[in-house]
């Protein structure tokens, strides 16, 4: 159980990005707290009324919306929250949050925020193999950040660990990391 823990899942414009609803739902269903935040990407592929629905807070889009939403703003999240997960991550977001660009609501609260930050990246394997992306996702990691992949074996049965790890193998893992840091 998840109960009395604030995750906030930042979700980026992956093909995969329909499955962070999942995500979302596997650890309300375990009693977290659950705020999303989507890249401008994401939206594109999934609305955020999904995630409002899943997650029963309110989206967090826009760093520059109205005031009112200012309470649920980078600050306030990067401050309340558990656990960081982006889910799925791009590579362009790894790229960011590699560079400490902070440029969107996302990137803002990954650079504000104390609190376990977990990548899930999702990418093409030729993205992925990339040597500026293989870069990336060491620097992060030598900086504390948490990556989950899982091998995933193509038709073709080539291996690969670029595509978004299964929804159970996340929320088994999110769980994991909040219990050994509890
Ligand atoms: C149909 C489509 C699918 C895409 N899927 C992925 C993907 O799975 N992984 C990825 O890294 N980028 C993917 N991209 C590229 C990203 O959407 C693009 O780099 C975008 O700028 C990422 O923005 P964000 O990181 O702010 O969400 C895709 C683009 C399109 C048009």
């Amino acid at each position: 159980m998840l109960k009395g823990k604030n995750i906030v899942i930042g979700v980026t414009g992956c093909s995969t990005a329909y499955k962070a609803a999942d995500i979302v739902s596997g650890l309300v269903a375990l009693q977290a707290n659950v705020d999303v935040i989507m890249t401008e990407s994401a939206t594109k592929f999934v609305t955020p009324l999904t995630f409002r629905n899943v997650s029963g807070n309110p989206v967090v889009q826009d760093q520059f919306a109205d005031p009112v939403s200012w309470n649920a703003g980078h600050k306030k999240l990067a401050d309340k929250a558990d656990l960081l997960l982006i889910a799925p991550s791009t590579a362009n977001f790894i790229g960011k949050a590699a560079g400490g660009i902070a440029d969107d609501m996302l990137s803002t609260t990954i650079l504000s925020t104390e609190a376990i930050t977990v990548f899930a990246p999702h990418m093409n394997p030729k993205m992925y193999q990339k040597p500026v992306v293989q870069r990336n996702i060491k620097s992060l990691q030598q900086d504390g950040c948490v990556f989950i992949q899982q091998e995933k074996t193509m038709p073709s049965g080539k291996k690969l660990y670029s595509l978004l790890a299964d929804v159970e193998f996340i929320i088994q893992e999110v769980t994991r990391l909040l219990e050994a840091r509890a």
